[in-house]
C-alpha cells in the first residue's frame, strides 16, 4: 500500500497545530493557571516546554518520518514487541479520552445551536431540581442539555463530522484544517480585543500574570504543569508521529516541531488573556473546574455583554470550542484507523466503520444522564463522575505513562545517538549531544517523579474526590476497567497476527 502524502507544508502544520490546540488551550489552560497561582504557573509550564515539550514533539515527529507507519507499528520498529504494546496503550488510553472528548463537544454543539437564540434566559430543569430563574444560565442550560434525551443525537452528529472530516485521510484533514486553524486565530483575536476594551478588561491581566509563588513548592502544581504540556501538544497520544508519517522524507523534523510548538503556546496565551480580562470585566471567578469554565463561567460573562452582542460573542465563543475541539479530536480518530490499517492491512472504509461503531456507543454511554451522575435526582448538583474518575486515570496518568515508555525505548533500545541521526537528516538546526542525556536520564526521570508522587498521593488520600461510599467505588471500578481496557487491551493487540502488509 503507498502511503499517502500531504499536499504542502502548510497543510501538514495547520493539522498538526489544529490537533495541539483544542479545549485544552481555551479552557483547561486558564482553569488551571488560576487553580495553580495565575502567573506562578508559567514557571513549572515553561520549565515543563522546554525539558519535555520540545524534546518530545520533535522525537514522536522523528518516528513518524523515519518510519512511515501507524503509530504501534512504528514503535514496533523501535523496540519489537514492548514497543508495539506501548503503541497500543497509547491508542486505546487515548480513545477513552477520545470518547468522552467528543461527548463534550457534543454538549458545545448544544450550547452553540442555543446560543443563537434560548441560550441567554433561564431554564428549568426538574430533574435537577432547577426552577426557572433559580440558577445561572450557562448552569440551567447545561443541565437541560446533559439531562435531555436529544443529546445522544448531538453527539451523533459530532461523530459524523468527525468520521466525514478523516473520511479520505490527509486529503480531507488537510482541506478542513486549512479553514478551520486560521479562524480559530481570528476568533480568538476577536475575543482578546473584546476583552481588553472592555472596562476593568484590564485588570484581568493582571490577575493572570500576578504569581503565587508559594505555589511552587506544591508537587500537585508540577503535575498539573506537566500533564497540561502533554495535553496541550497532543503528546502520548501517538498523534504526532501518524501525522509525520504523511510527511515527505524531505522534511524538516526539528523546524516541524517548533514551529507547532510555538503556534500552540502562543494560541495558549492568547486564550488565557481572553478569558480573564473578560471575566474579570464581569467580576467572575475563574476558579472552576474546567467543564465549569466552559459551560457555567464564560456563559455567564457573554451574557452580560449589551445587546445584540451576547448573540455574536455566544455564538462565536462556542463555535471556536467546537472547530478547536473538531480539529483535535480528528487527529486522534486519524491516529487509530491508521493503527489498524497499518497491523491489519483493512480498508480505510472497514477501519473507519469499526472506529465508528465503538467509538461512538462509548460517547454515547458517558452522555447518559446516570452515568454522568448516578445521584441525578437528589443532589442537584453535577457530579460528571465516571467522566471525572476516567480522565483522572487515563488524563492523569496515561499520556504520562506513555511518555515514560517511549523515552525509556527509544533512549535505550533504539538508541539515542541513532535518533539524533534520524532527526538531524535535513534539519537546519542539528541536535547535539546533549540531547541523550535529555531523553535517557531526565526525561523518563522527572516523568517517573511525578508518577510517583501521584500515586504516593492517591494512596494517602490528597485527591481523595469525595466521602460517599458509592462515588468511592466508582473511583475503583474507573481504575479497574481502565487498567483491563488500555494495558491487557495493548497486550492482545501487540500479540495479534498482522495482515499481509505488516
Ligand atoms: N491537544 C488537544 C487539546 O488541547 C488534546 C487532544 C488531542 C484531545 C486529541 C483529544 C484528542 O485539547
Amino acid at each position: 500500500m503507498t502511503r499517502t502524502t500531504w499536499k504542502s507544508k502548510f497543510g501538514f502544520l495547520m493539522a498538526a497545530a489544529g490537533s495541539a490546540i483544542g479545549l485544552g488551550n481555551i479552557v483547561f489552560f486558564p482553569a488551571n493557571a488560576y487553580r495553580f497561582g495565575a502567573g506562578a504557573f508559567y514557571l513549572p509550564y515553561l520549565i515543563a516546554l522546554i525539558f519535555l515539550g520540545i524534546p518530545i514533539i520533535i522525537m514522536e515527529l522523528g518516528i513518524g518520518r523515519a518510519f512511515k507507519k501507524g503509530f504501534p507499528s512504528s514503535m514496533k520498529e523501535v523496540a519489537g514487541f514492548k514497543g508495539e504494546m506501548t503503541g497500543w496503550f497509547a491508542i486505546l488510553n487515548s480513545s477513552v479520552i477520545t470518547m468522552y472528548y467528543i461527548t463534550i463537544l457534543g454538549w458545545v454543539l448544544g450550547m452553540l445551536i442555543r446560543s443563537f437564540s434560548s441560550l441567554w434566559t433561564q431554564v428549568a430543569v426538574p430533574e435537577f431540581g432547577i426552577e426557572a430563574g433559580t440558577a445561572p444560565i450557562g448552569i440551567s442550560h447545561f443541565f437541560s442539555i446533559i439531562s435531555s434525551p436529544g443529546t445522544a443525537g448531538l453527539v451523533i452528529i459530532v461523530w459524523i463530522m468527525n468520521i466525514f472530516c478523516i473520511l479520505k485521510g490527509t486529503k480531507t484533514i488537510e482541506k478542513i484544517v486549512k479553514i478551520l486553524v486560521p479562524s480559530m486565530w481570528i476568533f480568538m483575536i476577536i475575543m482578546i480585543i473584546r476583552g481588553l476594551t472592555l472596562p476593568g478588561g484590564f485588570q484581568g491581566l493582571f490577575l493572570l500574570f500576578t504569581p503565587d509563588m508559594s505555589i511552587l513548592t506544591s508537587a500537585e502544581v508540577w503535575k498539573g504543569a506537566f500533564s497540561q504540556i502533554f495535553f496541550t501538544l497532543s503528546l502520548g497520544f501517538g498523534i504526532m508521529t501518524t501525522y509525520a508519517s504523511y510527511l515527505p522524507k524531505k522534511s524538516d523534523i526539528v523546524n516541524d516541531g517548533l514551529s507547532v510548538t510555538f503556534m500552540n503556546c502562543t494560541f495558549e496565551m492568547i486564550a488565557g488573556i481572553a478569558i480573564f480580562t473578560l471575566l474579570f470585566a464581569f467580576s467572575i471567578s475563574p476558579r472552576a473546574s474546567t467543564l465549569g469554565m466552559m459551560f457555567f463561567v464564560m456563559p455567564e460573562g457573554i451574557a452580560q455583554f449589551p445587546g445584540a452582542t451576547v448573540t455574536i460573542f455566544g455564538v462565536l465563543f462556542f463555535t471556536l470550542l467546537l472547530s478547536a475541539g473538531l480539529t483535535s479530536s480528528m487527529s486522534l480518530l486519524e491516529t487509530v484507523a491508521s493503527a489498524i490499517i497499518d497491523k491489519f492491512s483493512i480498508s480505510r472504509k472497514k477501519a473507519l466503520l469499526i472506529i465508528f461503531v465503538v467509538g461512538l456507543s462509548g460517547s454515547i454511554m458517558f452522555s447518559l444522564p446516570h452515568v454522568i451522575d448516578p445521584e441525578l435526582n437528589a443532589s442537584g448538583t453535577l457530579g460528571l463522575t465516571l467522566l471525572d474518575f476516567l480522565d483522572h486515570w487515563a488524563f492523569g496518568y496515561g499520556l504520562l505513562l506513555t511518555g515514560f515508555l517511549q523515552t525509556i525505548f527509544i533512549g535505550w533500545v533504539f538508541g539515542a545517538d541513532r535518533l539524533r541521526t534520524l532527526l538531524n537528516e535535513n534539519s537546519k538546526w542539528t541536535i547535539g549531544v546533549w540531547f541523550n542525556p535529555l531523553i535517557k536520564f531526565l526525561i523518563p526521570g522527572i516523568i517517573a517523579l511525578l508518577l510517583g508522587s501521584g500515586i504516593f498521593s492517591e494512596f494517602s488520600g490528597l485527591y481523595g474526590h469525595s466521602s460517599t461510599g458509592s462515588i468511592d467505588n466508582l473511583h475503583i471500578y474507573a481504575l479497574v476497567f481502565w487498567i483491563f481496557f488500555a494495558a491487557g487491551g495493548s497486550f492482545l493487540l501487540a500479540k495479534m497476527k498482522g495482515g499481509t502488509n505488516d
